[in-house]
C-alpha cells in the first residue's frame, strides 16, 4: 500500500519515533511504501513531499523535532484548499494517510475523511489536552524538563529568600503545570481551568513565610487566568500578541512576569520569574514518550491495514485503542480535578482553618 504521512501543529518530542515505527512496521510487515508530506498540511496543499524509506528514518528515534517539519497551515482557510489536498494525495497515489497532530490537525483530517480520504490520526501535543486519549506523547518529556527547571529554581529561590514564578506551557489546560508543580513541590500551582485570585495567592505566600519558610515556588500555566470581580469563573488569559494563526489561536504568554510583579507588590518579598517556553518542546523524548510514540506509530499502520479510517489511535489505561476522530474534537481535555485536589492536599491550611 502507498501510505502518506505528515506532522502538523506545534512540534513535540516523539514525532520522529512515530514516523520510524509506522515506516518500519509498514515496510517489514505489509510491504508498504511511504511518502512524507512536508510542513504539515502545507505539504499536502502545496505538494511538497519526500520519500520515506528505511535509510531516511535511520537513527531518528531519539531525535526531537520532526524530519517532516511542521506548520500551522490550515487548508480549509484557503479557497479550494481541501480540494487541492485531495488532488495532491491522488497525484501521489496515496491510498491512506497518517496525520500526526493535535486538535487542529485532527479537524482537517476529519474534513478530508468526509471528502473520501482514508485517514488515521495520531494524537500529539505537549499540552496533553486532546480529548479521546489519556496521554499524548511529548507531554512526559515536557513535564520532565519543567520539573528539572523547578528543581533548579528551588535552590536559587532558597539561597536568596525569594519567590520564584515558573511559567510553563498549557494554553487551555494545566496538565504540564499540575504534573511538574506536584513533582517539583511547588507551593502554588495555577492552571487555566481554575481562575485564581491574586490576593489569595499572595496570602498563601505570606502565610508560608510567616510560618518560618523563606522562599516559595509558584508554577503557572501560560493560559492561567486572573479571576475578576465581574467574572470569578472565567477570567482572561494573558496574551502576547493578538494576531491569530490560521486556526484562530492568539499567542499566549507573559503571565509569569505579571504574577511576579503583583506578588512582590502584595507580599513585599523579592520575586523573580522564568518562562520555560519552547525549551519544553525541544530535544530528545523521554523513554516513556519514545515507547508511547512507537506504540502509536505501530497502532496507526495496523489500523491502516485493518481499514479503520476516520479514527485516531489513543491510549486508554494501558492499551492502545482507536476512537473516532470526532472524539478528539469535542473539547480540550481539562486537568483531572483529582490532581488539583492532590496539589491542594499538600498545602498547609492549618492556620487558615484556625482563622476561619
Ligand atoms: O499547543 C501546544 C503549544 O505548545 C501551546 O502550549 C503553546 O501556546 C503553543 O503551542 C505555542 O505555539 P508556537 O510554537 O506557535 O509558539
Amino acid at each position: 500500500m502507498r501510505v502518506g504521512m505528515l506532522t502538523g501543529g506545534g512540534d513535540c518530542p516523539g514525532l520522529n519515533a512515530v514516523i520510524r515505527a509506522a515506516v518500519r512496521k509498514g515496510i517489514f510487515h505489509y510491504k508498504d511504501e511511504f511518502v512524507g508530506f512536508l510542513e504539515g498540511w502545507r505539504g499536502v496543499l502545496e505538494d511538497k513531499t519526500e520519500d520515506l524509506d528505511l535509510a531516511r528514518i535511520a537513527g531518528i528515534l531519539p531525535r526531537g523535532g520532526t524530519i517532516l517539519r511542521t506548520s500551522r497551515t490550515n487548508p480549509a482557510k484557503n479557497p479550494g484548499g481541501l480540494e487541492r489536498c485531495v488532488e495532491n494525495l491522488k497525484k501521489h497515489q496515496v491510498e491512506a494517510l497518517i496525520a500526526i497532530g493535535g486538535d487542529d490537525t485532527m479537524g482537517i483530517a476529519q474534513k478530508l475523511h468526509h471528502a473520501g480520504v482514508k485517514v488515521v490520526g495520531v494524537p500529539k501535543t505537549i499540552d496533553n489536552d486532546l480529548s479521546g486519549t489519556d496521554f499524548c506523547f511529548g507531554f512526559d518529556t515536557a513535564v520532565n524538563i519543567a520539573t528539572e527547571a523547578i528543581d533548579r529554581v528551588h535552590t536559587t529561590a532558597e539561597a536568596h529568600n525569594r519567590v520564584m514564578v515558573v511559567e510553563v506551557m498549557g494554553r487551555d489546560s494545566g496538565w504540564i503545570a499540575i504534573y511538574s508543580g506536584i513533582a517539583g513541590g511547588a507551593d502554588v500551582i495555577l492552571v487555566p481551568e481554575r481562575p485564581f485570585d491574586i490576593e489569595e495567592v499572595a496570602a498563601i505566600i505570606k502565610r508560608r513565610h510567616a510560618s518560618g519558610r523563606y522562599f516559595s515556588i509558584v508554577v503557572a500555566a501560560e493560559g492561567a487566568k486572573f479571576s475578576t470581580d465581574v467574572d470569578k469563573e472565567h477570567g482572561a488569559p494573558i496574551v502576547q500578541d493578538m494576531g491569530k494563526d490560521e486556526f484562530g489561536h492568539v499567542r499566549l504568554g507573559g503571565i509569569g512576569g505579571i504574577l511576579a510583579r503583583e506578588i512582590e507588590k502584595r507580599t513585599g518579598i523579592e520575586t523573580r520569574f522564568v518562562v520555560l517556553g519552547h525549551i519544553q518542546r525541544g530535544g530528545s523524548p523521554t523513554a516513556f514518550d519514545r515507547v508511547l510514540a512507537t506504540r502509536y506509530g505501530i497502532g496507526a499502520i495496523d489500523r491502516v491495514h485493518s481499514g479503520e479510517f476516520g479514527m485516531m489511535v489513543a491510549l486508554r489505561g494501558t492499551k492502545i485503542v482507536s476512537v473516532p476522530l470526532s472524539e478528539a474534537l469535542v473539547a480540550t481535555r481539562p486537568v483531572d480535578p483529582e490532581l488539583l485536589d492532590v496539589a491542594l492536599g499538600l498545602r498547609d491550611r492549618r492556620e487558615m482553618k484556625n482563622n476561619s
